[in-house]
């Protein structure tokens, strides 16, 4: 299974790929952890992605399709996986094509989550990550057991530089502008699912998996 995850910010992609991952045995890749990794590491194209994410913009196309395109190759991906942010233009969308092409292979279902943009604000400015799974917790709608500490990891969990209230806002312009448009690229494609994120996580995960089977 090759899968896309589309949805604006705090949408729920990164909640859902975990489930879906462990019940189609299949990789997450999420170029927004990829780039958060890099800048973690101080290295040059971390640094470059940071002016960008903090500012609630985003990274310029050659520089997220060169990280996406290294990763497919790795055999890791041979069994399926999902998609989480990536492909966030047209420009990204099509060179995802193409790199598939070249390996032989396609994507097989896209799945939007829809939420409407009010719904956004408080799910991320209430986020809190952990820095090593990257679980998404939340204050209120999905705390941990232990106040602000993994479950899993048993570190604490971190409040993203880019979830405030004004990236939200660039974030959500930015998602309106050149993400949305892939709608139509894979409603045109036969691939596009939709599926309301309003509602519990394991709810929205249950519709998932009803319009992937
Ligand atoms: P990225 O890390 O991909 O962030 P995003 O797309 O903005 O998405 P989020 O991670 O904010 O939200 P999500 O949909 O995963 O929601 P989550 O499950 O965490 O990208 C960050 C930045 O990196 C970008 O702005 C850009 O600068 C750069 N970047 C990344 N990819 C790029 C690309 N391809 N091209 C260019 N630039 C790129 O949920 C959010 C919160 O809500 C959590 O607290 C969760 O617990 C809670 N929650 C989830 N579901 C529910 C529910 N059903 N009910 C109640 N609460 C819920």
């Amino acid at each position: 299974m090759r899968l896309i995850l589309l949805g604006a910010p705090g949408s729920g992609k990164g909640s859902q790929a975990g489930p879906l991952t462990s019940k189609f045995g299949i990789l997450q890749i999420s170029t927004g952890d990829m780039l958060r990794e890099a800048r973690a590491n101080g290295t040059e194209m971390g640094k470059l992605a940071a002016s960008f994410m903090d500012g609630g913009q985003l990274v310029p196309d050659e520089v997220v399709i060169g990280i996406v395109e290294e990763r497919l190759k790795n055999p890791d991906c041979a069994n399926g996986f999902i998609l989480d942010g990536f492909p966030r233009t047209l420009v990204q969308a099509a060179a995802l094509d193409e790199a598939l092409h070249r390996l032989g292979i396609a994507i097989d279902r896209v799945v939007e989550i829809r939420v409407d943009d009010e719904v956004i604000l408080p799910r991320i400015t209430g986020r809190r990550s952990c820095p090593q799974c990257k679980h998404p917790y939340h204050i209120q709608f999905g705390p941990p057991k232990k106040d602000l500490v993994c479950d899993t990891c048993n570190v604490e969990l971190v409040h993203r530089a880019d979830d405030t209230e004004a990236a939200v806002v660039k974030r959500l312009e930015a998602y309106h502008q050149m993400t949305a448009p892939l709608v139509e690229y894979y409603e045109k494609q036969g691939k596009l699912l939709v599926v309301d994120g309003v509602g519990k996580v394991p709810e929205v995960t249950k519709r998932i998996l009803e319009v992937l089977s």
